[in-house]
Parts: C-alpha cells; structure tokens; sequence
C-alpha cells in the first residue's frame, strides 16, 4: 500500500499528497494531487484547517512517521471461512431482521435492544473482519435488504472504529447500518426485487424510502440522531445531486458520509438475480473517480481499512 495518512505536521518537501482530510480552500492554487515544492506550500497546509493528509510514498517521499492503521484490516476471506460461518452471519441476520421488523411495526424497541446484536457482530469482525463482504450467496430475493442492511453495519462498524471514534458513536453507526434501509419495507417487493433497470415511475417510489424510514424512526423517541440521520441522507451526494433533500456537501456529516461509502460498497460488491457482483477493487476504484458523490478523503480512509488484497490495482 503506497498512500498513508500523516499529520500535516509531519509534511515535508518532495511528499506526493494523494488528498486532504477535511476543508480545502487551496486546491485551485496546489490542485488536488501535487508533489509539495516549497515551505511555503507546507505552510498553506498547515495552517489550513484540514485534519490530516495522505501522502502516496511511490510517488514522492517517504514519512518518517510510521503508516496509521488503527484497526485490524480487513482481510480476504477464504472459501472455507466463509462457509464455516455463514450460520453465525444468517443467525445475525435473523437477529438483525427480527428487531427491524419489530420498528417496523410500530413495537417499542429499545436502543439497548440492539447492543447484544451488535456486540455479537463487532466480535465475528475481530476474528474474521471479510467475512461481510460477499455475502452475496446468502442474499435471497426475500433477505436481500437484510443481509445487505447486517453488511453495511459491519462495515461502519469496523470503519468507524478505524477511524477512532468512541464506543458510543461505533455502536450507533451499526445500528444506523441495520436500520438505514428500514423504509424498503415499504416500498412494493415487485418494485424491490425487479430484475433490471428501473423506469422512471418505479424508481420515484423506491427513492421515497429514506423518508419514509425517517419518519418511521422517528416515532421511537429514544432513537439516535445519528441513526435518523443516517436513515434519512445516505443517499445524498456531495454535488447535491442525491435524495431525498438534495443536501450540498457542507449540510452531510462525516457520518452520513461513511454511511454512503459503506452502502455504495456492498451494493456494488454483492450479487443480485440479475448482475454480478464487482470484486472490491474494481468497486473501490469506481468509487474513487466520484469525488462529485464521496468524500475523497474519506474514501482512502476505508481503503486503508481494508487488506492490501482487497484494494489492488487501485493506486
Ligand atoms: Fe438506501
Ligand atoms: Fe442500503
């Protein structure tokens, strides 16, 4: 892995920076990706207001710092793995599809209610943290938004935690996870599960599902903005071409962000009736092109996230 992140403190003369963590003002003077030439342009860095940069070590010099990666990669999985826990991951999606359906109906679930699931899921990521990525066997038509919805909170998990966020944030971006698609259950299933593109009608129906998850949350007055949050935005983009609310990139947390990553990266990576899923380069390496839609600092913190194997071919 040739880019790592470093404190703009640790800057030096001839470091190739891949991207800026946080607000850029000055990337009409340096452009986006540049080799730094001067003190001067250490100096514009440092006292921007940007949290952290990354720097590509095969195109330019090397940090003397070693390389951040606060949590455990996720590695790739063999066969083996996989299929010695897919009962554990069906019995987490059961789980996890049993207190949606308790929201769902309007049954007074508590947050504390998902903690068991939760904790359940943040051990199987320590001891085998891939095994949520490909699951695209167990997705059948009827558990797809499920076993997608288990994914997306194993990965906001495990990147939430790379990035070193506190226990409480962790625990709510998983939930978030598990609940951010809750309004599909509302939408028709032969919209939902139609194989092939969507027209115009139907795609209007199945956009409504942020909201309506939103407003369904929002009827349990314990839930956490952050899960509101997330349930309502995952679909925005920065360039304020998303849905529902056409939010621009300042009104979209870094969480909702993540959320996006983590969602736009299971879509991408799982099988459906009717596509094959990308492998995670390939779905990474798209994803990274989309500065318009993801947060591209944002993006290498995933990637970096991630095993080596997983992200090859990408730099
Ligand atoms: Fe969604
Ligand atoms: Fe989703």
């Amino acid at each position: 892995m040739a880019v790592t992140k470093i404190d703009k403190s640790q800057l030096k003369v001839g470091m190739f920076v891949e991207a800026i963590e946080g607000v850029w003002q000055d990337s009409s003077t340096l452009g986006r990706r540049f080799t730094i030439r001067s003190g001067h342009e250490i100096d514009l860095i440092v006292n921007s207001n940007i949290s952290g940069v990354f720097i590509n070590t095969a195109l330019g010099q090397n940090a003397s710092g070693s390389p951040l990666h606060p949590a455990k990669n996720i590695a790739s999985a063999t066969r083996q793995d996989k299929f010695e826990t897919a009962a554990k991951i069906q019995g987490h999606a059961a789980e996890a599809r049993s207190l949606i359906g308790d929201i769902f109906d309007g049954r007074a679930v508590t947050v504390e209610s998902f903690t068991p699931l939760v904790n359940d899921v943040a051990r199987t990521m320590e001891e085998n943290p891939s095994l949520y990525i490909g699951m695209s066997r167990l997705r059948s038509r009827d558990n797809a938004t499920f076993v997608h919805s288990l994914s997306v909170a194993a990965l906001l998990l495990h990147f939430g935690r790379s990035m070193q966020m506190d226990d409480e944030t962790v625990q709510h971006l998983c939930m978030a996870g598990m609940l951010h698609d809750i309004g599909k259950l509302s939408i028709p299933k032969q919209i939902l599960q139609k194989q092939g593109p969507l027209n115009a009608a139907e795609r209007n129906v199945v956009e409504q599902h942020p909201g309506l998850g939103y407003e369904l949350l929002s009827a349990n007055l314990n839930m956490p903005k952050l899960v509101l949050d997330i349930c309502r935005s995952h679909h925005e983009r920065l360039d304020g071409k998303g849905y529902p609310d056409r939010l621009m990139a300042d009104a979209i947390s870094p969480e909702v962000r993540m959320s996006t990553i983590c969602d736009v990266f299971d879509a991408l990576t799982s099988a459906r009736p009717y596509k094959k899923g990308w492998s995670s380069p390939q779905a990474l390496s798209w994803m990274m092109c989309r500065e318009d839609q993801f947060d591209k600092g944002l993006m290498w913190r995933f990637v970096l996230s991630l095993d080596p194997e997983m992200t090859k071919g990408i730099l």
